[in-house]
């Protein structure tokens, strides 16, 4: 048979969640290995459950979930997705602003594919949600990285986004609460973002589906709140907050100043139009779980699960010669720093699969997540404790002995 290659819009297009390391791990569990698994952000598969309200309202509507709905969503539920964007402090919006998607994931794609052209580019943070790279190079454009800064609890850097613009530059994504640091963004933080957009003409994507899954104390804003001048999609939904990423629920919010984008908006409604509709059950599930967004809160407060899990996962790191970690005030991943020099580590996927085969750890490698040294990895915190504990101190021991 003639050989049959992927399409050349692949050549830049990897997500490494779900790749080689993955199915390494899934060859030893095949093989009887018990292999703790900590790659992946999927609350339900380590023992998490939406509330059964939410299981119950959708079962209740099934039998009137059959036909297509509206390719935006149901009224009903983008009423329920805007009241929630308005409780963020999103103004001047309507349910003509807000959009239902399978997951933000489809959202995000769909508005990226509607904007960048062949050449363009898109700023997206280093480390990133793989997604976001994925998507942006699947496009024919360009994902160029801007670093945030370890040493500043992961704070975008300003300087290095200004020295990464150029004509091309179409958007600026930022992640918050972040997937992979756990960093959470200030006000001021978001505003000296949004004041570089201004200037430079950029949209502004907020990747917000960690924005309800905050440590104790913690606030989140929206960058979509502070801003009336810019053109800013933000993006969430209920895969984290509800645990129900299987359903596929997500929407997205268009908001600020929209007088020059009619022609962009009108490409993202062919777009969502030529992928029908949101799947219906879960808009049911959407639609009775945004009456309690804040489902998740008493797991992030002390003594809850999450929040045992995240304190008992920094520490033990922190525990650990050569390894460090600033401990996450959302979401539910660290990226911890491996003293390279020390470990001789000049490839982190060989490090990553060696601990893989030698312990039965899996962690996802940080150059997966676009962050360009060999020197961190993801670990992913909702095993239980007692797993992420055993975890940690197996690396401790791999540690001990390991040299690249
Ligand atoms: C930052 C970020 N955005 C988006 C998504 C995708 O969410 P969804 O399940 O709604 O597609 C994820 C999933 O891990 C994520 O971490």
């Amino acid at each position: 048979m003639k050989e049959i290659r992927r399409s050349a819009r692949l050549a830049n297009v990897s997500y490494a969640v779900r790749g080689p390391l993955v199915a390494a791990a899934d060859e030893l569990i095949a093989q009887g290995v018990d292999v703790l698994k900590l790659n992946i952000g999927n609350p339900a598969a380590f023992g998490y459950s939406t509330s059964h309200s939410v299981i119950e309202a959708m079962s209740r509507r099934l039998d009137g979930a059959q036909a297509y709905s509206h390719s935006r969503g149901l009224p009903e539920a983008r009423e329920a997705a805007l009241a929630y964007c308005r409780s963020k402090g999103i103004k001047d919006i309507t349910a003509n602003d807000v959009y239902i998607g399978n997951g933000a994931s489809e959202l995000i794609a769909v508005c990226l594919n509607a904007l960048m052209a062949d050449g363009d580019e898109i700023l997206i943070p280093s480390p990133d949600y793989p997604l976001w790279t994925a998507s942006a190079n699947f496009t024919g454009g360009k994902a160029v990285h801007y670093r945030c800064d370890e040493s500043s609890d992961w704070m975008p850097d300003l300087a290095d986004i200004e020295s990464k613009i150029t004509d091309r530059t179409r958007a600026i994504t930022i992640i918050n609460p972040n997937n992979p640091t756990g960093a959470l963004y200030s006000e001021d933080m978001l505003l000296r973002i949004a004041d570089i957009a201004r200037r430079h003409g950029l949209i502004v994507f907020c990747d917000e589906i960690y924005d309800r899954l905050l440590m104790p104390g913690e606030k989140h804003t929206s960058l979509a709140s502070l801003v009336d001048d810019l053109l800013v999609i933000t993006f969430n939904g209920l895969s984290k907050s509800h645990q129900i990423c299987g359903f596929r629920s997500g929407w997205m919010c268009i908001s600020g100043d929209r007088s020059g984008a009619a022609d962009y908006i009108a490409g993202i409604n062919v777009l969502l139009s030529m992928r029908l509709c949101p799947n219906v059950p879960a808009q049911f599930a959407l639609i009775e779980a945004l009456k309690d967004p804040f489902e998740c809160k008493p797991q992030f407060m002390p003594g809850g699960r999450t929040y045992e899990q995240i304190v008992t996962t920094a520490e033990t790191i922190n525990s650990i010669p050569g390894m460090s970690v600033k401990q996450a005030r959302g979401a539910f991943y660290m990226f911890p720093r491996i003293d390279a020099k020390r470990f001789n580590i000049t490839d982190d996927n060989k490090f990553c699969m060696d601990f893989l085969k030698e312990k039965h750890v899996l962690v996802v490698a940080g150059t997966g997540f676009n962050w360009p040294d060999p020197d961190h990895f993801r670990v992913v915190c909702l095993p239980e404790v007692s797993v992420l504990k055993e975890a940690m101190e197996r690396l401790g021991d791999f540690l001990q002995t390991y040299r690249q």
